[in-house]
């Protein structure tokens, strides 16, 4: 099992491990196992394909361990608090001393709702990202955010628990659905839209092998997005800077989220998060060329890449533009001096924005 490793330094370093098979190397995933009770946390769909063999790796390793396994909703809309309490119950259940570790197996739903519930047994155990979606890869496995969705707000209740390691198994992506492998992609075009412009010359060289699944191309791009994830987390673990840039493109993507959420009575309908990041960027590049930041044609490229990576790029139909900034002033991204938003001055120059004129915004959400 060859592997490429990433280190993220800082308070609570630790380490990203990226390559084939991983999942089944029990010593690495044993490696942050401090005491004796692990908790595989997984998804409905997750587990059946891969539980068993973290739970025999793991013994295989740790033969003293007590394994247990928990397997919650898929979804969106299972990213609540009765789920993150079930978490917590199973690791009452096993009788989970402060030692023990939550093994968070499956997408970014997984990832955050179990590293919270990491977060606050016992004032906070270890968690080990087991991501098996491009973007839990990508994103939402690196830099410690965890939290749950509430009616309110997507992501409204958490904190910041980094995790002990994340292991990335590459082979997780073949059974991953194109439509979730594409959402993806979002997130990892939104590293070359926000720093770097070289990234998206190598994803435009490279779309054809990422959505044909090419496993090197697959993992140089999970490779460079975890070295920018890595490095901005690093610099600014709890987002008073810099980590901000990660949002772009997210303050419309969360209204976007929650809006559709609202009309349809939970979280996940409509578009996936990645999808209505997809929008989000390209609402961000659209406006940023209103405010005279940027020149049309980067909002242009960048429209161009993500439909051609199959993301959505406006708004989807029957989203009201009041409704839609209501909740962006909801957002938690939203300052006491008004609208804030991550906008750039062109391709991989990103930079926070306070005080934007609603009005512009207003105008923007109309068009679509
Ligand atoms: P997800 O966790 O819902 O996974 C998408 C779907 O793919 C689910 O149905 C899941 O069961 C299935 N799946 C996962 N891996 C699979 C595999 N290998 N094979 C087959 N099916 C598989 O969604 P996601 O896109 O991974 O994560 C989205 C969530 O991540 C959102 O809640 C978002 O807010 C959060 N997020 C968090 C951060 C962060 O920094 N913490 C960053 C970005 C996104
Ligand atoms: N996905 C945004 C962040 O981690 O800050």
């Amino acid at each position: 099992m060859s592997s490429t490793r990433v280190d993220v330094a800082g308070a609570a370093p630790y380490a990203i491990h990226i390559g084939d098979g991983l999942l089944h190397d029990g010593a690495l995933l044993a490696k942050h196992l401090r005491g004796r009770h692990a908790l595989i946390a997984s998804d409905e769909h997750v587990s059946p394909l891969y539980g068993d063999a973290v739970v025999a790796a793991l013994r295989a390793s740790r033969p003293d361990a007590q394994i247990a396994t928990l397997v919650l909703p898929a979804g969106e809309s299972a990213k609540t608090f009765d789920n993150f309490n079930r978490v917590i119950a199973a690791l009452a259940e096993m009788g989970a001393t402060r030692d023990a570790c939550v093994h968070a197996l499956g997408g970014g739903v997984i990832g955050d709702m179990a590293g919270f519930a990491a977060a606050c047994w016992m004032r906070g155990i270890d968690c080990v990202q087991l991501p098996t979606t491009l973007l839990a890869m990508v994103d939402s496995s690196v830099g410690g955010k965890t939290a749950i969705d509430i009616p309110q707000g997507k992501n409204l209740v958490g904190a910041f628990h980094p995790p002990r390691a994340v292991v990335i198994d590459t082979t997780t992506l073949r059974t991953l659905p194109s439509r979730e492998l594409r959402a993806g992609l979002a997130e990892v075009v939104k590293y070359g839209a926000i720093i770097d412009a070289g990234f998206i010359d190598w994803l435009e060289a490279h779309a054809d092998a990422l959505l044909a699944m090419d496993a090197t191309a697959l993992s140089a791009a999970i490779a460079r997005s975890c070295t920018h994830k890595a490095a901005i987390t690093e610099r600014d673990p709890l987002e008073h800077g810099e980590r901000a840039l990660l949002n772009f493109g997210h303050t419309f993507a969360h209204a976007i989220e929650a809006e559709q959420a609202a009309l349809n009575g939970q979280w996940g309908a409509g578009l996936n998060h990645g999808e209505a990041v997809a929008v989000g960027m390209v609402l961000a590049a659209r406006l940023s060329t209103r405010l005279g930041m940027a020149t049309p044609d980067d909002a242009t490229r960048l429209t161009a890449l993500l439909v051609r990576l199959g993301l959505p790029v406006r708004i989807p139909p029957g989203l009201d533009a009041d409704a839609l900034l209501a909740r962006m002033r909801l957002d938690k991204k939203t300052a006491a001096d008004g609208l804030r938003f991550i906008l750039w001055d062109g391709i991989g120059r990103a930079r926070i924005v306070r005080g934007v004129d609603e009005s512009v915004v207003l105008q923007l959400l109309r068009e679509g």
